[in-house]
């Protein structure tokens, strides 16, 4: 039996297609390893969001192609191949393929033509999505892509390249998807979209649907009892979307926003043309929907042109709205970008010691958040054990880890006492 290898990099779309070009495989017969010596056919899943991310993957191709076996066939699929182009032969010649975000589909070809260098980094849509087998059983969190793309551009992102402008999926396909992960294990709902709260799709008929509707279709199955959804742009939580955290139950009460930068200066230079005081008043209506909703953020230090002043606005707004679970990055000059064209690029040093300052900063706001949990019951989902097998990992309705003493039984969704807190974690006991 042929042995198939695939490392994923990056966001939780790449996660997806991973596991997609996974079931694909098994499908036509392979099996999976995870061992690159032992394949025969080695995909590198890629993410080019950052350079080091990037860099990362052709660190991986170099030292692949010493240990894996001669005849082994051997490409990269994402957002590194839509970047590179025929660019990546050149530095890697012993590369069969390179497919990007939305042709990796097309694998089967490279298995049927061993030979031939196939590159295909075209941006045709959505036919991947219900080309491929699904998965015969699902995660207990399925994650659902809804869209793709982005129609944003901001300048500093080199994802409306990689991934392409915004389509949306039709309606009846993701929630088709829904019911599937549902019937074979599923109980949280992750909807997908590199702008998934842009989601806009009409039907045959002429009738309009949005993300409130995917939601209100989720929920309605019995077996779903915890839905979100990832990355949204804060201009687009229109009020029929907000309106959801009022009435529907199994959306959790956390919501990931990103803001990118406090200062309307920068925010202007990233083309991301929101005011502070129209984002703030998102989330004002967001926590009247919701009282105990909790918002996270991306952000980026050192945009070209970012002073003291604009970084100190960054950690300002990062107070106010108290921010758990972000990410935050030091800005990275990408090809195919708006910014990394701009005058005034912010020192490497002065870059590194802002990212340190706001990371101290949101490290103290998650931990005193993490306090804040405790002595609360949360009904949480079980993630599986910890390396040790002896306690049990849960994952409460604000996604932060909460560990629990190993028990006879390791009930799917349990409501859980928290006892302790740190910054990374909790610690609880199940309620009785
Ligand atoms: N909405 C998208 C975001 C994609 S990129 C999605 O979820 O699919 C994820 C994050 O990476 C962005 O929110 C931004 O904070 C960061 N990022 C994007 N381009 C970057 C760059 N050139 N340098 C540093 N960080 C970047
Ligand atoms: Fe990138 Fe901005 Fe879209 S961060 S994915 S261009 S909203």
């Amino acid at each position: 039996m042929k042995k198939f290898f695939i490392q994923t990099f990056g966001c939780q779309m790449n996660v997806y297609d991973g596991q997609r070009i996974a079931a694909m495989l098994t499908a036509r017969g392979l099996s999976r390893t995870q061992n690159v010596a032992d394949a025969d056919i080695i995909i590198l899943n890629t993410c080019a969001v950052r350079a080091k991310a990037t860099d990362k993957v052709f660190s991986a191709l170099g030292r692949i192609r010493r240990q894996k076996k001669p005849d082994a066939l051997f490409g990269i699929v994402g957002c590194v191949a839509r970047e590179s182009g025929a660019d990546a032969f050149r530095r890697i010649p012993e590369l069969n393929f390179v497919l990007g975000p939305q042709s990796y589909h097309k694998l089967p070809q490279v298995l049927e033509n061993p030979d031939a260098k196939l590159l295909n980094i075209d941006l045709g849509g959505l036919e991947k999505f219900d080309e491929l087998p699904r998965m015969e059983h699902s995660p207990a969190v399925a994650y659902v892509p809804i869209q793709e793309g982005c129609d944003h551009c901001c300048t500093y992102c080199i994802v409306p390249y990689t991934r392409g402008r915004e389509v949306s999926r039709r309606f009846a396909n993701v929630i088709d998807d829904c019911r599937h992960a549902a019937d074979t294990g599923a109980v949280e709902i992750c909807f997908l979209g590199q702008n998934v709260n842009g989601y806009k799709y009409t039907d045959n008929d002429g009738r309009k649907y949005r993300l409130s509707d995917l939601i209100r279709a989720a929920a309605a199955l019995p077996r779903i009892q915890r839905i979100r959804f990832t990355s949204s742009y804060p201009t687009e939580m229109t009020d029929d979307l907000i309106e959801m955290f009022r009435t529907e139950p199994k959306l959790l009460p956390f919501l990931n926003m990103p803001i990118q930068s406090g200062s309307p200066n920068v925010l202007t230079r990233m083309n991301r043309p929101y005011s502070l005081d129209l984002y703030i008043d998102i989330i004002n209506k967001l926590h009247d929907a919701r009282p105990d909703i909790q918002i996270s953020s991306d952000f980026i230090v050192g945009f070209p042109g970012e002073s003291d002043e604009d970084f100190n606005q960054t950690l300002e707004i990062a107070r106010r709205i108290k921010y758990i679970n972000s990410y935050s990055f030091k800005y990275s000059p990408r090809p195919h970008t708006a910014a990394a064209l701009m005058p005034d690029q912010v020192p490497e040093t002065i870059k590194a010691a802002r990212l340190a300052i706001l990371d101290a900063e949101l490290n103290e706001i998650q931990r005193s958040f993490n306090e804040a949990c405790i002595g609360k019951t949360m009904p949480c989902l079980y993630e599986g054990p910890d390396k040790t097998g002896r306690h049990l990992v849960y994952r409460t309705p604000y996604m932060q880890q909460c560990i629990v003493p190993a028990n006879d039984a390791a009930p799917q969704m349990a409501d859980i006492k928290v006892t302790a807190a740190n910054k990374a974690s909790l610690r609880g006991e199940f309620a009785d």
